[in-house]
């Protein structure tokens, strides 16, 4: 349960030059997901109010996660992290929270675990909790400074690092999460100043001054967090993303399901894959999706959002969005469903065949180079090779309609709005523009003379 009394802050302003890309560092995607993503669902599982600072692509970072809008602050100019926090402050302070959470936003491995530990310190007393990692290389990451008893004096970014002044560098490094007492860091917040060498107000800042001040700060050092680390360049993604793939896979396989290639198979962290679902590698599961017992999914497919009941299966090469295959039904190789594709018992679909906001019955069938758009299609109809809704008049978006046990004839074009009706027959070849009656055979096609002897060259 989120605590009541926390606010979490959230720092995503920067840009993250590191990345060499345009769009802000946060919205960058581990298994289809954004760093903020991540983030944002860890502190929302302690807190009882999130805040994400927004400043560099803040439009993207809105359009990207409309939800989350409310929660937006804006930092106009990236003075530092530091600055970042005073920015988020009044509504720190009006939410009337006892103690705030600060997550750098690129750090997408975070755990509510993790965040737990430092309120757990909060609670006991400490005015300042955050944690550090001991790494073999501290590289850019801001040193912490302790006193011969161990005891934390400050924290000194890389840049400004003096083995002679600072001592020796012991590895031990900020991680960037920090849980503040509201009301003993204020004043201390507002009076850090920029002379270092980036310029920028540092919130690490805080730690020397509250030492300074008396206050109770307490290092939380960790062996294992190389995890906690901030995201800075794409090597560092990569390495982020494998480490969460390869523990999602491993915690599949152990719950029973069966996974062929493991480690070319890429689940994200919302999808559900029950056990006893069977998947082969490459693929990849993403976004809601959701893979029952039974259902299968082959090599070289990926699935967003997309539902298999028990029995289903997707072959080979298949492109799934928004689409739900109900019990037994079955898609590909090479079909590419879209948002709003349903297959409902039994039902299939085989290669080349695309779907959108289309739902075909129990049973029915569309076997091989179809295009179906907005189309409802009974049960147990057939749709021919090279069958075609059109159903776009370069203004609008119209329906086809195919009535249970219909059969429509090879290279068909159904020009919507029509329907066919019941057990009616399109013969192959046809454009149809007219809706057919139940049972009958409709035939829209230039109607095939024989010239005797003509075939001959001259
Ligand atoms: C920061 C810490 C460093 C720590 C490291 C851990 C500071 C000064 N340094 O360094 O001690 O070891 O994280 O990963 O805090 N941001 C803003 N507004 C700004 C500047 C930054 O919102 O004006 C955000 C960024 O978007 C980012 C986060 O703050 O998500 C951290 O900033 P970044 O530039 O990545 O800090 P580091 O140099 O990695
Ligand atoms: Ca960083």
């Amino acid at each position: 349960m989120p605590h009541q009394n926390t606010i979490a802050v959230i720092l995503a302003a920067g840009k993250g030059t590191r990345m060499h890309s345009d769009k802000p560092k946060v919205l960058q995607t581990l298994l289809g997901e954004t760093m903020l993503r991540y983030v944002a669902a860890a502190a929302r599982a302690v807190a009882g109010q999130v805040l994400i600072v927004v400043g560099h692509g803040q439009e993207q970072m809105r359009s990207c996660h409309p939800d989350l809008a409310e929660s937006f602050v804006l930092q106009e100019e990236q003075l530092g992290t530091g600055h970042a926090l005073q920015v988020a402050w009044e509504r720190v302070r009006a939410s009337g929270a006892g103690h705030c959470l600060v997550i750098n936003g690129d750090t997408p491995l975070v755990t509510p675990a993790d965040l737990e530990d430092l309120l757990q310190t909060a609670a006991e007393g400490a005015d300042i909790a955050f944690l550090t990692a001991l790494l073999p290389q501290a590289g850019a990451f801001g040193r912490v400074l302790r006193g011969t008893d161990g005891e934390v004096k400050g924290i000194v970014e890389a840049k400004d690092f003096d083995p002679g002044r600072d001592g020796p560098d012991t590895g031990e490094v900020n991680t960037g999460l920090f849980c503040l007492s509201v009301n003993s860091v204020e004043n201390l917040l507002f009076s850090l100043t920029n002379g270092n060498r980036a310029g920028e107000l540092y919130i690490t800042d805080l730690v020397g001054l509250a030492v300074e001040s008396g206050l109770d700060v307490h290092a939380l050092r960790r062996e294992d967090a190389g995890a906690l680390m901030g995201i800075n360049s794409p090597l560092e993604l990569a390495r982020a993303e494998e480490f969460l793939r390869a523990g999602i896979v491993a915690q599949l396989l152990a719950s029973g399901c069966l996974i062929h290639h493991p480690e070319g198979v890429v689940v994200g962290p919302r999808a559900v894959v029950e056990p006893g679902a069977e998947l082969t590698g490459p693929c990849r599961i993403l976004g809601a999706s959701k893979i029952a017992r039974g259902a299968r999914v082959g090599a070289f497919c990926q699935l967003i959002d997309t539902v298999l009941a028990a029995g289903a299966e997707v072959r080979e090469f298949s492109h799934l969005e928004g689409a739900t295959l109900e019990a037994g039904a079955m898609a590909g190789p090479y079909a590419r469903l879209r948002p709003g594709a349903k297959l409902m018992e039994n039902a299939r679909v085989g290669n080349f065949v695309e779907m959108k906001k289309s739902v075909l019955g129990p049973g029915a069938k569309a076997s091989h180079l179809t295009y179906l758009g907005d189309a409802e299609i009974g049960a147990a109809a057939n749709i021919g090779a090279g069958t075609i809704t059109c159903n776009y008049d370069g203004t609008h978006k119209h329906t086809t309609i195919i009535g249970a046990g219909a059969f429509i004839g090879s290279n068909t074009a159904l020009v919507a709005p029509v329907r066919v009706g019941q057990g009616a027959v399109v013969g192959a070849g046809s454009v149809i523009t007219k809706d057919v009656p139940d049972g009958a055979l409709g035939i829209a096609r230039g109607k095939q003379s024989n010239l005797p002897g003509r075939a001959k060259k001259t």
